[in-house]
Formats: structure tokens, sequence, C-alpha cells
């Protein structure tokens, strides 16, 4: 049988640093495939003015399967000023290749596993009636990935049409009298297909890995056609599924019960904005993003990331002090989604042993702040975190 062909797409900073170090992982537990390496990030905004080349476009839609490290993002202006001299005043606008990747390949199920390690000297713990607790977290989010406030629908000085259209809403007549320059709007549009994929989705991870429940955390008290979808078509899925009791929350009152009780959350769906929020605050509970691991999962193709970011302050740091965990974990996944699941679990397992053996652990791991001193204190390097783990294989 041909080897798997899978696309490595390092980006900026740690990005390349920690990729290399998931493929090292996936090496040491036997998995074979050939990486091909594409271009991505923040060195081809500034060289070609595109961050998200043509090229690596079509290196996934061949070989369908992408392991991406870590991207730097800047705001508008400051993008466009960093563009190589011959490059400026083209009107090129800096758009971020991860969320255009998802977008060109329709990668819109996104799978967030949020699971404490015994022994993170980070884990969520909290003040008991007797002593401190330290409940087990285990949560799955899953977020849709291409739609809501990421689709890129918005204006600002809309256009006449556009605001004729608005006008025949009842609720317009608070905006009428606003100079269109002054008006900036964001769309936050859901389709009855893109909720059916990802509250599908959530439920047949429930029920495959023996979860109770699915919380569906929008806000449809006033969100009322948006969030109000989604819970409807979850109510809708929910039928073939009587076995797994379905949820609902509010994205702010779920904030604040997933630092009471977040023991008690398993899989839990939301739209795009909300997903994003709260994967970040269930990946607080359980170490934060050197442990959070995720995939965009499309029809066709899947693309496999951790969701820290570049983190331009250590990216020159020589030797590296950056946790690796997160990009392991994130390795791992993609050798579930290929069926690899016993490899996956595997690595998994490795991880959990170095963590709660704590010889070696890296720098945020100590809770000391990030810097070239690190080493000194006692940190694992990136390297060492990885070899403890692969000895732990
Ligand atoms: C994430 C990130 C991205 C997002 C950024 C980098 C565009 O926060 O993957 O969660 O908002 O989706
Ligand atoms: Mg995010």
């Amino acid at each position: 049988m041909a080897k798997l062909s899978i696309v490595t797409m390092p980006g900026d900073g740690i990005g390349k640093v920690v990729l290399d170090e998931s493929l090292r992982v996936l090496d040491a537990v036997g998995f074979e495939a050939e990486y091909v390496h594409a271009d991505i990030g923040w060195e081809f905004w500034i060289n070609e003015g595109n961050a998200l080349p043509q090229r690596t476009v079509d290196l996934l839609a061949e070989h369908k399967l992408g392991l991406f490290g870590a991207i730097t993002s800047k705001p508008k202006p400051q993008a466009a000023a960093e563009l190589k001299p011959e490059l400026r005043d083209r009107g090129l606008v800096y758009f971020s290749p991860i969320v255009g990747l998802r977008q060109r390949f329709n990668l819109d199920v996104c799978i967030r596993p949020c699971r404490s390690f015994k022994g993170n000297p980070l884990n969520f713990i909290r003040r008991g009636a007797e002593e401190i607790e330290e409940p087990h977290v285990d949560a799955v989010i899953f977020r849709q990935n291409t739609e809501g406030m990421y689709a890129g629908v918005e204006w600002t000085d809309p256009s006449p049409e556009v605001l004729a259209a608005l006008a025949t809403h009842p609720k317009w007549k608070t905006f009428a009298e606003v100079p269109p320059a002054d008006l900036a709007i964001s769309t936050r549009i859901f389709t009855r297909r893109g909720c059916r994929r990802i509250v599908t989705a959530a439920f047949e991870y429930a029920s495959k890995h023996g979860y109770p429940s699915v919380t569906v955390c929008e806000k449809p008290n006033v969100l009322r056609e948006t969030s109000g979808m989604m819970e409807e078509v979850a109510r809708e899925v929910h039928a073939d599924f009587p076995g797994i009791d379905l949820w609902s929350t509010n994205i702010d009152a779920q904030m604040m019960w997933l630092t009471k009780n977040p023991e008690n959350y398993g899989v839990i769906v939301a739209g795009n904005l909300f997903g994003d929020i709260v994967s970040d605050a269930f990946a607080g509970l359980v170490g934060g993003l050197g442990f959070a691991a995720s995939g965009n999962i499309g029809e066709e193709v899947a693309v496999f990331e951790p969701t820290h970011g570049s983190a331009p302050k250590y990216a020159e740091l020589e030797p590296s002090i950056v946790n690796p965990v997160a990009m392991v974990l994130t390795a791992a996944m993609l050798l579930d989604h290929i069926g690899e699941e016993r490899r996956a679990g595997r690595v998994r397992d490795a991880v959990a042993r170095v963590i709660e053996t704590g010889d070696v652990r890296v720098y945020d791991m100590m809770k000391i702040p990030g810097g070239p001193g690190v080493v000194a204190q006692g940190a694992a390097t990136t390297l060492e975190m990885t070899d403890a783990i692969i000895a732990a294989l």
C-alpha cells in the first residue's frame, strides 16, 4: 500500500519548532508517512503578499491531510506596513491563513478536547468544604468552524444596497440616522446544514466515547435566529441519540459554571465565536494553550493544529523552551482521524506518564515566567520534553 502523505505547515515562530517535535513522536510510535512541506505564514505575507500561497492550497487539495504549527497575525495597518516595498500600495489585505484554510476547504467541524492530565501543576483547583479539590476535566468542544461571525460578511461604510436591505428590518430604525461612514457591521450567519454537521459530529463523538451529555452553548434568549437555529437542530439530531442527554447553556453562564463545576461538562457544541471563546476557557482549566490540541475537519480535507499561537517572543530562543505537548497531542488527533487509534492512545498515555511522573517539566509547568534563564532554573527544553515523551513510549 502507498504510504500516507501528510502536508506539514510549520508556519511561524515556535510552529517551526514544535511541528518537528511532533514528527519525532510520530516516528517513535512507529507511524510511517511521507511528509510534504508547505509554505504558510508571515514570511509569505511579507514577500508575496499572501500568507496562504496557492501552492499550499494545491498541496492540501492533493494530499487531503495537514499538520499545522502556528502563525503570527497582526492588525491590518501593521500587516500592511510590513509588506516588502514593491507590494505596498496594492491594496493587499492580510487575512489569517488558518481561517482561510478552514474556509477554503470547508473544514467546518472543529474538535478541541480539553482533558486534565493527572499531576499537571497547572490543573484547575478549587476550595471545597474541607479541602482543596482538583476535579478531573474532560470536555470536548465542537466548534462550528466556518460560519457565524467568522464568515467575513462585514462592512464599514456599507453601500446603499446593504443599507436598503437592512432598512427592511423594523429594528433598523435605531441606526437609520447614523452616517454610513460611522457604521461598522459584522453579520452572524448560521445555516441549517452547518448546524446539523456540527451537532451531529458532537452527538456521534459522545456516543462513540461514552459521554452522557451534549451541551449546546449558545445564547438563544437574545440571538433568537442563529442560536435558535442551532438549538432547534440539536433537538432534531438528539432524537437519534436517545441515550445521551441534551443540555443547553448560555455562553455567559457557561463561562461562569466552568470555573465552578467543570467536571459536569462533557461534549460541548457551539457556533464559531462562542466555540472559540469556550474552548480557550476550558483549555485554561487543563494547563492552558501548551496543552490544547485541535482538529479542523471537513468532508474531504482535515488539518490538525495546536490552539496556541507562534509565540514570537520565544521563537528565537536557543534552546527552545516552549511546551511541545499541545503539538504532540495534535499529532495524536491526526492519528485518531485516520483510524490509528491505538498509536494515538499510546502517544497520549506517554504524555500522561511524563506529566504524572513530573521529573521533566517545561517552564510553564513550573509556573515560572518564560525567558532564557528558565533552563538554569531546572526547566526542560522543548527537545528534552519531547525526548521524555518518546522515552515513555
Ligand atoms: C483559534 C484562534 C483563531 C480563531 C485566530 C488565530 C484567528 O483563536 O484557532 O482559536 O479565532 O479561530
Ligand atoms: Mg481561539
